[in-house]
């Protein structure tokens, strides 16, 4: 079958990987990418671009109507940090463009939606270590409440709709080629930079806070290969849990001086992001996606602090 495949949010920092990824896949016109502000890259000029608001309903219809779907991604989204700057425009965001973009995925009968969400969805007593799937969630942040609720509703369109809907919990996402986007876990994306720029960095978060990171090949790839799993196979419908590694700020700072070996880590006062990442995970138990579609990363610390510098050095 012919895929026609949107992406929503496609200049954020998975949107731009996901695009060009996609496009390999399916073909440059068969992948539209979709934003609010402009694409400053080869999106742009590689393929179909339109301009979209996910709040803005009849917009967002024209397009359905205009390429009939068969995938749609949505990854409009305000992250954790900026969230917190503006919970409002947070929760509106996050949860009415999800709903938008669900009604609009029963309309037009569209065969597949992806949307992710986040370990944001877990809380302060949420078990810290290997989080499992099914646990308790009480997310403090209005991202981890949006995300968490955005959950359930995937599951209720799954169940009521049968919308074949496939969500994944991100942890934190390393990469070099765009920019992070407002996320408590950037402090990482941010020392790989600093570090090569300026040999030093100084890290909002402290030195032994622990979080689960991913690099982006591996996000990019694990997407890709959860939505082409046969349906049956897919037997959460909310969202996986996923993972790559767990690292803190001074083990990264260590795997960095095996490149560069006069890399100086400091710290800064107070964060708000630091009661953030104390609220989340320090290790996830990824059994349920290793199970169902046989998810495995392939870039654990050193490889991937290998390859962030010599794609960043470029
Ligand atoms: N990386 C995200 C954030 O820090 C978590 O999903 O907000």
């Amino acid at each position: 079958m012919l895929e026609k495949i949107v992406v929503i949010g496609s200049n954020g920092q998975i949107g731009t990987e996901l695009v060009t990824e996609l496009r390999k896949i399916y073909g440059d016109g068969n992948v539209i990418a979709c934003d609010i502000r402009r694409p400053d890259y080869d999106i742009k000029n590689a393929g179909p671009f339109e301009f979209i608001n996910v709040l803005e309903k009849d917009i967002l219809n024209q397009l359905f109507q205009k390429y009939k779907p068969t995938q749609v991604y949505l990854l409009a989204a305000l992250l954790s940090a900026t969230g917190e700057q503006n919970p409002k425009l947070a929760w509106d965001l996050n949860m009415n463009g999800l709903l938008n973009v669900l009604d609009l995925a029963i309309a037009y009968k569209t065969t597949r939606l992806y949307w992710p969400s986040s370990i944001a969805v877990f809380g302060p007593n949420s078990p810290k270590d290997k989080t499992p799937q099914y646990c308790i969630m009480d997310p403090n942040t209005v991202y981890g409440i949006s995300k968490l609720a955005g959950e359930r509703w995937c599951e209720y369109y799954f169940q009521r709709y049968g919308l074949d809907i496939r969500s994944i919990r991100y942890p934190g996402l390393i990469s070099w080629k765009a920019a992070p986007g407002g996320g408590t876990t950037d402090y990482a994306i941010h020392m790989f930079n600093d570090a090569l720029k300026k040999g030093s960095y100084q890290s909002f978060l402290s030195a032994d806070t622990e979080l689960p990171m991913m690099y982006m090949d591996d996000a990019i790839r694990g997407t890709i290969e959860l939505m082409d799993v046969p349906t049956e196979k897919i037997n959460i419908r909310s969202s996986y849990n996923l993972t790559g590694m767990s690292f803190t700020p001074e083990v990264l700072a260590e795997e960095i001086r095996k490149h560069i070996p006069h890399f100086k880590l400091g710290y800064t006062e107070y964060d708000q992001r630091q009661e953030i990442a104390a609220s989340w995970p320090r290790s996830i138990n990824d059994s349920q996606a290793q199970s169902d579609w046989n998810w495995k990363p392939e870039f654990n610390l050193s490889k991937m602090t290998a390859d962030m510098l010599n794609n960043l050095k470029k």
